[in-house]
């Protein structure tokens, strides 16, 4: 298995963003994940695509942007011209899902569903096959720093199986919570990208902190 970790720059210095994601892709990163929120969807504001376009020249790394916003369709073509990887969205969010993951594709970025801790899988049902990766909060979107909610465990695992059983290689991203003491969990249930936010950042050695979380997973 191919593990992944993507800093979320939402803990970052948002007044040092540039050499805030060049020190973390320095320290090992594999993704840099990007907050997007509204204000509407979510009870929190942070950056659109100005900033994703602003950050593109300061980084190699996949962009990752998660969409916490509705409508969506309107940010993925903007996204997608700032130099966006991957576009996620929650599809409670989204009038059309297939529509948007249509969208994302079009646009020649990779496409994602976000399941908040008690959204249904059955979101999955008619779109999995469809996906390059799923992303589960392990937490209530709005806020980094928040504590994992184990109850995710399960649906990580259950989610695991049905991507297997399409047989094609969609990843399975984490997203909330995420340290050094329950990524090996994350990644037993079966994970292989991790968003860490608050583990990463609120860290003094960004490499040193990234260096531990690989020995964590190493040892699976
Ligand atoms: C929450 C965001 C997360 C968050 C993760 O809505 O989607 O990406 O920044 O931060 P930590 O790792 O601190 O929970
Ligand atoms: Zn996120």
């Amino acid at each position: 298995m191919t593990f992944r970790i993507a800093p979320s720059i939402l803990s970052a210095d948002f007044a040092r963003l540039g050499d805030e994601v060049r020190a973390v892709a320095r320290a090992g990163a594999d993704l840099i994940h990007f907050d997007v929120m509204d204000n509407h969807y979510v009870p929190n504001l942070t950056v659109g695509p100005l900033v994703c376009a602003a950050l593109r020249p300061h980084t190699e790394l996949p962009i990752d942007v998660h969409l916490m916003v509705s409508p969506v369709d309107r940010l993925v073509q903007d996204f997608a011209k700032a130099g966006a990887n991957l576009i996620s969205f929650h599809p409670e969010a989204s009038e059309h899902v297939d529509r948007t993951i249509g969208l994302i594709k079009e646009q020649g970025c990779k496409a994602g569903l976000v399941l908040n801790p008690a959204s249904p899988l059955a979101w999955l049902d008619h779109t999995l096959d469809k996906l390059d990766f799923v992303l589960l909060m392990s937490v209530n979107p709005g806020f980094g720093g928040q504590a994992f909610i184990p109850s995710v465990l399960p649906k990580i695992t259950e989610v695991r199986k049905r991507i297997a059983s399409t047989g094609k290689p969609i990843w399975l991203e984490v997203d909330g919570g995420i340290k050094g003491d329950n990524i090996a969990q994350v990644a037993k249930a079966g994970a292989d990208t991790f968003v860490a936010g608050s583990a990463i950042f609120g860290s003094k050695d960004y490499a040193a902190t990234l260096k531990d979380l690989r020995a964590r997973l190493a040892v699976l």
